[in-house]
């Protein structure tokens, strides 16, 4: 398998995402190119859904979180497959509210939201604002007070869980600028405080524990770990918790040694600690909402590059330059992330030799994938880096005054642009 199963290869040799010769893809619509396939994304939503009814009697809500891949596209999928959206920003925020997703199933997190941002959300009837701190909590109250409302908030705690992954997207753990913490008792104060206030309702908790993580355990841990403090507010301060939001960051395959779960066992396995502990501590079962976004759009999406210099430094590295980089995909600079890459135009090819696929920025960081097992590659070649769908796109830049390239879609064979390719006067769009 190519990673992701929407990939294969047609009797040309060339790489095929779900119905679409990628080669074709290339040429139709010029490289680098984003391409996502649709079906991919649908059938990884209703996964978690159906996981959602079947283990969990349908008693939750599956949120995207937007950040891994937000635009106008995205948002409609989401809305018409049902889900809730995860927003971070006013920018993703304005984003749904023009794709037109409901707002009742939106959740808005970030640990330094502005005024304008909360106001723009209250106004909007988000459904759910997740308070990160005191500062906050004061903030949003007031602001919901000035337009005559009551806001339903969640608290983001840290549950104090360890996950195994990046120390940059690690979250769970005290030291981080998320959320209030439980060991120190911040986050059971900050709840006994908004329960006096008029203008927000505490209707839930909420954890992330951090991204791209493998191991079941941490997140079992962690909702044990959340069951038990709705416990505690409940016993202590009388006040029962609706909701508990229990984040993202299921972990997916970018190279053969990734090696993720099925997704729809996280939602069986935390059910079971849900259920057992809220049986122990003697709360109703809480409505389960959980945030994934890299896993739903992540390995629906490939990007195609064109090969252009290819630098043979004997007995030091070949450098094999394509005409993207790290303006385009910068998880390799900031992570130093590993991908898997693939000639599409000769994609049977056995590998025969230890190449790095590096960008066109002037950056030496500037790599997408450092020593990497390749046929050989010639110049002109069509290069796909397989699992982009999630935070590639997102997280583009214009450095060195690159445009982003196109997003396109595909589904059943038919492609088509969702995100049109910048163009040199869009760079200049807001130049005086
Ligand atoms: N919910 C919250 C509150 C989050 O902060 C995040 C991710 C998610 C959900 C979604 O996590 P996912 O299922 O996508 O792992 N730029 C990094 C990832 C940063 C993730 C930030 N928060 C990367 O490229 O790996």
């Amino acid at each position: 398998m190519l990673v992701s199963k929407n990939l294969t290869i047609n009797s040309e040799n060339h790489l095929v995402i779900g119905k679409n010769d990628t080669v074709e893809l290339a040429k139709e619509f010029g490289t680098p190119l984003y391409v996502l396939d649709e079906d991919l994304i649908r059938e990884n939503c209703r996964t978690y859904k159906n996981a959602m009814d079947k283990y969990y009697n349908g008693n939750g809500l599956v949120f995207y979180a937007n950040k891994a891949l937000c635009t106008l596209f995205t948002c409609r999928i989401m809305a018409e497959e049902g889900l809730g959206l995860d927003v971070v920003s006013g920018g993703e925020l304005f984003t749904a509210i023009k794709a037109g997703f409901p707002m009742d199933r939106v959740c808005f997190h970030g640990n330094n939201k502005t005024a304008t941002e909360l106001e723009m959300a209250v106004e909007n009837n988000v459904g759910y604002i997740v308070v990160d701190n005191d500062f906050e909590l004061d903030l949003l109250d007031t602001i919901a007070a000035k337009l005559g409302k009551v806001q339903d908030i969640m608290f983001r705690i840290k549950p104090g869980v360890d996950a195994h992954t990046h120390s940059f997207i690690q979250t769970g753990q005290i030291d981080s600028k998320f959320g209030v913490a439980l060991e120190n008792g911040e986050a059971f104060e900050i709840i006994k405080k908004a329960a006096g206030l008029s203008n927000v309702k505490v209707v839930g908790v909420h954890c992330h524990i951090g991204s791209q993580i493998f191991d079941i355990e941490p997140f079992l841990k962690a909702a044990e770990i959340m069951v038990n403090f709705i416990g505690d507010v409940k016993a202590k301060l009388g006040l029962e918790i609706d909701i508990l939001n229990l984040g993202g960051g299921y972990g997916i395959r970018y190279t053969k040694s990734d090696d993720p779960i099925e997704y729809d066992k996280y939602i069986e396995h935390v059910s079971e600690v849900v259920k057992k502990v809220a049986e122990e501590r003697n709360v109703k079962l809480p409505f389960i909402c959980m945030e994934p976004g890299r896993s739903i759009v992540a390995p629906a999406g490939i990007t195609l590059y064109t090969v252009g210099c290819v630098k043979d430094i004997k007995n030091v590295r070949k450098y094999i330059s394509v005409d993207g980089g790290m303006a385009d995909n910068p998880r390799y600079i900031m992570y130093e992330s590993e991908y898997t890459a693939v000639i599409a135009n000769n994609a049977n090819a056995a590998p025969t030799e230890t190449v790095t696929i590096a960008g066109k920025c002037c950056e030496s960081g500037d790599i997408l994938i450092k020593d990497t097992k390749m046929p050989e590659i010639r110049v002109g070649d069509t290069l796909a880096v397989l699992a982009t769908g999630a935070y590639n796109y997102s997280m583009s830049s214009n450095y060195n005054r690159i445009p982003r390239p196109a997003v396109v879609a595909v589904l059943d064979g038919v492609a088509k642009v969702v995100v049109k390719r910048e163009t040199y006067e869009d760079l200049l769009r807001n130049d005086l």
